[in-house]
């Protein structure tokens, strides 16, 4: 549990807040490059760590996020038009480029140099992988985009989509880093024998009450979760947590990995940003099939939105029958089993009144690290891994080995969770 004084520090995000401050210090990715293809487009509006923005794509192809609000009498710039290297504000023509600066200011005398001292706010903003990044925090810090495995595989190997959650951003990661639910929340019912047949399956429904170790590193720390295989041995399932609010979650055998980005939009809604990707070879249509109807690692969006088809306003589509014939809850996709817990204790769960078990050791250590990264930062210490992007050369991995060591006792586990620079920065 937290006191409600910590939970409140962990959760706010807002530019006065110092957990706001600490994600400022990170590059932030806010939505995809397709939302935004057409230079001169219609422009998008955008809320992150709780500022209302817009993002447009000026006449050179360049990619802006602003503030929403035209610095002359506050009227949003999303009904503007994106002309010319520009957003001009409709209400009286004023003109902002990419970078904030006012280029025209057609209501003021010819002589005036009024507009040479209003400037909009603008954040830096980089592409990479088919996503949109921004840097909100002071210019004299900013540091590398973080260096993951996906982004240096050729498009065709990756698949990105978004959705939006109604909840903080730290709970829906605590339901991400939880493996302990999998063994119930996400599993078919005792008497299904599908259950069994499947190989994880069969493995995670098999112990129930895995060994825990989690190894802190300096982009945050691998989760490892030991569970007993019922014909002997032991399966490893190491996660990843990067700060400050990346999962990589381990693949089953054969599978494509998956990393979620939870990026808060304010404190009660977090924008779900989720990159499936192979290292060997472009994903399937069947895959691409699955993940648009929200089968597994993706959430199945409402057309033309990024809400989930899936959500708090009807119940997930919960089935009781389903839930009481073939699975634990009745309820259809992962990711709609997994927003129906995180969403549900309202939009920021009172930590105060929890009672956290073994089960709960990485969501402990994550609170942790979170909380001293931001109070360090008050102390004037900045964030490591918002410098250096090459710390992030980590991935997720699960094996089946058949001694009782721990993960970070095998040199093979160790080395098969790091990425090798050099093809990351082939991307580049
Ligand atoms: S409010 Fe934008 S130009 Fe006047
Ligand atoms: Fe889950």
């Amino acid at each position: 549990m937290l006191s409600r004084e910590e939970n409140a520090y962990l959760t706010r995000t807002g530019p006065d807040t110092p957990m706001g401050a600490f994600m400022r210090r990170f590059w932030m990715p806010f939505m995809l490059s397709q939302e935004i293809a057409e230079p001169d487009g219609p422009p998008v509006r955008v809320r992150l760590l709780g500022e209302d923005l817009l993002a447009f794509r000026d006449s050179e192809g360049r990619a802006a996020l602003v503030d929403r609000y035209c610095p002359h009498r506050r009227v949003s710039l999303f009904f503007g038009r994106n002309e010319e290297c520009g957003i001009r504000c409709v209400y009286h023509g004023w003109k902002f480029d990419a970078d904030g600066n006012c280029v025209d200011m057609p209501s003021e005398p010819a002589d005036s140099n009024f507009k040479d001292k209003v400037k909009l706010k603008s954040y830096p903003v980089r592409e990479k992988a088919g996503i949109l990044w921004a840097y909100m925090g002071p210019a004299e810090t900013m540091g590398d985009l973080p260096d993951l495995e996906w982004m240096a595989v050729p498009d065709d190997h990756r698949y990105v989509s978004r959705w939006y959650q109604h909840s903080n951003f730290a709970q829906a990661v605590e339901g991400e880093i939880d493996s302990a639910h999998v063994s119930f929340l996400h599993r078919k019912v005792e008497n299904d024998a599908a259950n069994k047949a499947a190989l994880t399956g069969a493995y995670f429904s098999g112990d129930t009450a895995p060994k825990w170790k989690v190894v802190e590193s300096d982009f945050g720390m691998t989760l490892g979760a030991r569970r007993r295989v019922e014909n002997g041995g032991y399966y490893w399932r190491m996660n990843q947590w990067f700060y400050p609010f990346y999962t990589m979650i381990a693949p089953v055998p054969s599978e494509a990995t998956t990393t979620r980005m939870w990026v808060p939009v304010d404190d009660e809604h977090v924008n779900i940003i989720c990159v499936s990707y192979r290292t060997d070879k472009p994903v399937s249509d069947d895959e691409r099939h699955r993940w648009q109807n929200g089968l597994n690692s993706h959430a199945a969006v409402i057309p033309g939105t990024h809400t989930p088809a899936a959500n708090e306003s009807n119940n997930y589509n919960i089935d009781r029958i389903l839930q009481k014939n073939e699975t634990y809850t009745g309820i259809v996709g992962i990711r709609a089993q997994d927003a129906a817990m995180t969403e549900s204790p309202g939009p920021i769960v009172d930590r105060s009144l929890e009672h956290l078990g073994t089960s709960d050791t990485a969501i402990i250590k994550m609170r942790r690290l979170l909380i001293d990264g931001a109070r360090a930062l008050e102390r004037g210490e900045e964030p490591a891994a918002a410098e250096d992007g090459s710390l992030y050369r980590v991935r997720s991995y699960s094996v089946v080995i058949d001694t009782e060591e721990d993960f970070d006792e095998r040199l093979d586990i160790v080395e098969a969770m790091q990425v090798a620079a050099a093809g990351v920065q082939a991307a580049e």
